[in-house]
This record gives C-alpha cells, structure tokens and sequence, in this order.
C-alpha cells in the first residue's frame, strides 16, 4: 500500500477508529447511490470501447464504490487517506476476488498520480469529508484525461439556507470529520468552475435510522442525546424537509438526506 500522507487529520481519527463499522454499514455496503453510480460507469465503459480503463475511487473507505466498478475497468485504485479504511478494503477486496484492485493511502487533494492518465474517477460519500473540495476537484480535472468521467455521489443541502445550516450543524455534531454538505447549485458551479461538463445527474435520497447513524461515528451519549432532543423538537419545515419521523416502535427516528449522483466529463 503506498502512503503519500501524515497522521492525525480528523478522518484519519473519525474514520480510523470507525472502520470496521463503516465495513458492515448497510447504505455504505449497498445502496441506491451504488446501484446508480455503477450503472452511470458501465454506460460510461460502453460508449468507450467497452472498458473503464483505469478508475481510481476517491474516499474509497472500506472500498464499495470501487468493487462496484471493478469489473467493467482494466484497473481499480482505492484510494483513501485513512490507513484502517484501506485495510478494510483490502480484507473485502480479497473476500470478494477482486483481482484488478490496488491501493493508496492519500488525500484527495493532493492526488500522487500523474496528470492526464485516469480515465475515470468514481467518488460516493465523501466529498463532503474532504477539507478542501475545491482543491481536490483541481486534481481531479487535473488526473483525468481529456473526455475522462468523473461519477460521483454525495449528500447535499436545500437552497433555503436555514435548512442548509440545520443539516450541517446536527452533522458536524455528529462527526468532527464532517466539512460540508453543500448545496447543488455550489457544487454544480464548483464543477463548471473547472470545466467539468455534467452529462446526467439525479437527485436521491439516503435514508437512515438515528440511532444506527450515531452508533457509526460512535458520537458521545451527551451529543447524542441533544441531537436526538433537537431532530425531536425540529420545525415542522426541517421536520418535512428531511423526513423526520418516529419509528413504528417508538425507540428511533427515522429521516433522509438529499444527495446527488452525477457524471461529468473533463472537456
Ligand atoms: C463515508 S466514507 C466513504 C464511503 C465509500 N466511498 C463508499 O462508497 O462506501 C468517507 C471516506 O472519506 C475519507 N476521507 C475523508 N477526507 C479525505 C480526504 N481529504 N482525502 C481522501 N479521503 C478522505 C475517509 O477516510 C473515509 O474513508
């Protein structure tokens, strides 16, 4: 595994701490966002002569997004900044037969990769982990060839700022790793900014328990009960805007996230 990266960054405690939590968490497994993003890379590999050449997956984690796209590429980097993350990877990369996989340990934002030589590069759930997303879309447009495809899933924000400001807050509550979910119309300048042309895009939406979301990031109990305190207490607008609801049996709560899964390519 090569290194390219310091330790003690927050995703480096979040994630290090957590990885074997985020191996078995079921939206990260499987999900809607995967099912999408690895249709959107096969259609990809299609119009490409049949193959989606070299992929590196950024914030791989324990490696989801990059066993999804494995075998419809030549070759597969998992790429992530968090060593215990890639050793998950490692471990259910060898259970699942991946042969074409290897991996990195590096931050998004300074990619050890030389310019203009990926064909595609995938990225769900964690951009908005990224200290600098900006930096890291850069190195993206700047490793990507010319036509190559960058496919991305992440969660986002409603326009209306006071909702955008909820989310963020009960996130970073949550997670001290969390930068930013931002809102489409940022991200989508963001990637015009840079010349990264959106070819499709879909909105979805990751639906999650409460008690299942704080148990991964293993939140203290004194966060986690004003957190729940404040999803129970939310406005009726937050309450709407993400779904927060009791569960049937009244022990949990339940609520969705907007995210957006896109394709765009390096003109
Ligand atoms: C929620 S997990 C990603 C899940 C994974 N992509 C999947 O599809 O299952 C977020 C990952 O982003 C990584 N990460 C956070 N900041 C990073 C950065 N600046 N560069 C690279 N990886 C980063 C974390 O270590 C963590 O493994």
């Amino acid at each position: 595994m090569t290194q390219h990266y310091p330790q003690g960054s927050a995703p480096q405690r979040m994630f290090g701490a957590q990885a074997a939590a985020y191996a078995t968490s079921q939206v990260h497994v499987s999900d809607d966002r995967l099912t999408a993003m690895r249709r959107l890379a096969v259609e990809w590999a299609a119009g490409n002569g049949g193959s989606g050449g070299w992929v590196i997956d950024l914030g791989t984690g324990a490696g989801f997004t990059a066993f999804a796209v494995a075998d419809c590429c030549r070759q597969v980097l998992a790429s992530d900044i968090t060593r215990p993350m890639l050793e998950q990877t490692r471990r259910l990369g060898l259970e699942r037969q991946v042969s074409n996989l290897s991996l990195s340990q590096n931050r998004a934002e300074a990619l050890p990769i030389a310019s203009e030589s990926v064909d595609l590069v995938t990225c769900r759930a964690a951009g908005h982990h990224f200290t600098d997303l900006g930096a890291a879309l850069d190195e993206i447009r700047r490793i990507l060839k010319p036509g190559g495809a960058l496919i991305m899933a992440d969660s986002v924000a409603p326009d209306d700022a006071a909702l955008h400001a909820w989310l963020n807050d009960v996130e970073v509550r949550r997670d001290y790793s969390h930068v930013e979910n931002r809102q489409v119309s940022v991200l989508l300048q963001m990637l015009a900014d840079r010349n990264l042309t959106i070819q499709h895009q879909e909105p979805e939406q990751t639906r999650m328990t409460f008690n299942e979301w704080v148990a991964r990031t293993a939140t203290p109990e004194a966060e986690v009960a004003t957190l729940r305190r404040d999803f129970r207490n939310a406005s009726p607008q937050v309450k709407e805007a993400f779904e927060i609801q009791e569960t049937a049996d009244g022990n949990d709560l339940s609520f969705a996230w907007p995210c957006l899964i896109f394709r765009a390519v390096k003109e």
